[in-house]
């Protein structure tokens, strides 16, 4: 299937999020009023919110998250957008990546020129055993479950089988931990805006408050491999190869190409557009590589015009640290087998040839699964109109790109943005 153009240009004029953490205190709505507002800010030009003429909402599961099942138009009403049709679109932790889709198709058909698009999870409210029940509803409940999966153990099989085959190690993956705590340490809105040696220097300080034995590391590294500091969640996916768990929303305006310029002078174009479904891990032939991502790569290349390397920044769905590695290859960024070495030797860092997850990422950022995608957008949009603070990259940047996965792969939905101005 190739992809195809679309009948009219698409652009996104406006980007916002909640912060992404644990918020006992707070009400989904409030959340998402939250990231509204943010997005609403962040139009040049202002946004009237009576232009939004619908509203595509990313959410996994606020059915067993929070006992409510039934979430878009509660959010439209938060926000004073009703009467406007008001979707929610579910496909697992892709699911405001694939609510960005819909937006798209709604704008280019020409059934609206204004589009909100948002993502919203709560997961903080049940205890890690509940929310993990929760997640793998989002597994194959047929045969992966009944085998003993949840997501940790399946990208630790993914990470197992990439290890047998290419030579990766546990600390390959560390590697990438590493990385987006640095980057994560940058951004005001992540979750954990902490280094590892952060993390160190606050378990150090936390010891020698409550006079108990003060633990020592010799380096990040050391801290990653102390069982206790670091312990083994799924083998070889330790506590800091998990993204958390996590509440957060995020709020994108999507417009038609030709009324862009009455929100801002700088929009961005979203010129690729791909999607791709792809099988359960007991019926892939290959655990090292995710078919669905690079079918939904090369499906937003094809009409970008794009190659990889001439992608500037890029978000990857790192919910696990293996997964960033195999978005690395999926996307075309490296070769099979060569995203880790990739990792390992600092390319994928800021300040490295190819820098991914420069937000810090799932792992840092936090992951509020049905959010996430819509949040992994508000990076693109700062780092290519320059407005991404401590964390911002050097250079003309051009072109963005964002990787949102569902499951263990089943569902994947990549975007590319173009700043012209
Ligand atoms: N990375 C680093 N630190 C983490 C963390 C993570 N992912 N999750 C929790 N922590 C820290 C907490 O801040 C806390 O630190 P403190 O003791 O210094 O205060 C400590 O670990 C314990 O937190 P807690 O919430 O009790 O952890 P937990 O053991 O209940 O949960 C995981 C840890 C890894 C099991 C949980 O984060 C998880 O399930 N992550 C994966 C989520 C997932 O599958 N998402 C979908 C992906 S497709």
């Amino acid at each position: 299937m190739t992809a195809k153009k679309l009948s009219r240009g698409v652009a996104l004029v406006g980007a916002g999020m909640s912060q992404f953490g644990a918020f006992p205190g707070l009400t989904t709505r409030s959340l998402f009023v939250q990231a509204f507002k943010e997005m609403r800010d962040s139009v040049d030009k202002g946004l009237d919110p009576k232009d939004i003429e619908a509203l595509y909402l990313g959410n996994y599961s606020s059915t067993l998250f929070e006992g409510q099942g039934f979430t878009a138009p509660f959010m439209a009403s938060a926000v004073g957008i009703t009467p406007v049709p008001a979707t929610r679109v579910e496909s697992a932790c892709a699911s405001s990546g694939a609510a960005l889709r819909e937006g798209i198709i709604a704008v280019a058909s020409g059934i609206a020129d204004v589009v909100l698009v948002g993502g919203i999870e709560k997961e903080t409210d049940l205890p890690t055993e509940r929310v993990t029940d929760t997640l793998a509803t989002a597994s194959d409940t047929l045969y992966e479950n009944p085998a003993g999966f949840t997501f940790p153990g399946l990208y630790a099989a993914l990470a197992t089988a990439y290890m047998d085959r290419y030579g990766a190690t546990p600390e390959s993956f560390m590697k990438v931990g590493i990385k987006n705590h640095d980057n994560g340490a940058l951004n005001p809105m992540a979750q954990f805006g902490k280094t590892i040696a952060g993390f160190m220097a606050d378990k150090i300080a936390r010891a020698e408050k409550k006079g108990q034995p003060v633990p020592e590391w010799a380096d990040e590294m050391a801290f990653l491999h102390d069982q206790r500091a670091n312990p083994v969640i799924a083998w070889p996916m330790r506590l800091f190869d998990c993204s958390p768990v996590s509440d957060g929303a995020a709020a994108l305006l999507v417009v038609a190409e030709e009324i862009a310029g009455n929100y801002t002078d700088k929009p961005l174009h979203i010129i690729g557009y791909g999607q791709a479904s792809g099988m359960a891990t007991h019926d892939r032939e290959d655990l090292t590589t995710v078919d669905a991502a690079k079918l939904a790569g090369q499906r937003a290349y094809e009409p970008a015009g794009v190659t990889p390397d001439d992608i500037d920044v890029v978000e990857v769905h790192d919910c696990f640290t293996i997964a960033e590695v195999l978005a690395s290859e999926d996307l075309g960024f490296f070769k099979p087998g060569h995203g880790y070495k990739a990792a390992e030797e600092g390319a994928t860092a800021r300040d490295g040839s190819r820098p991914i997850n420069t937000s810090g990422g799932l792992k840092s950022k936090g992951h509020p699964v049905g959010a996430t995608g819509a949040g992994q957008v508000l990076e693109i949009w700062k780092q290519l109109r320059g407005v991404a603070g401590d964390r911002q990259l050097s250079g003309d940047l051009r072109l963005g790109m964002t990787h949102n996965l569902g499951g263990s792969g089943q569902a994947c939905v990549v975007h590319i943005f173009e700043r012209r101005q």
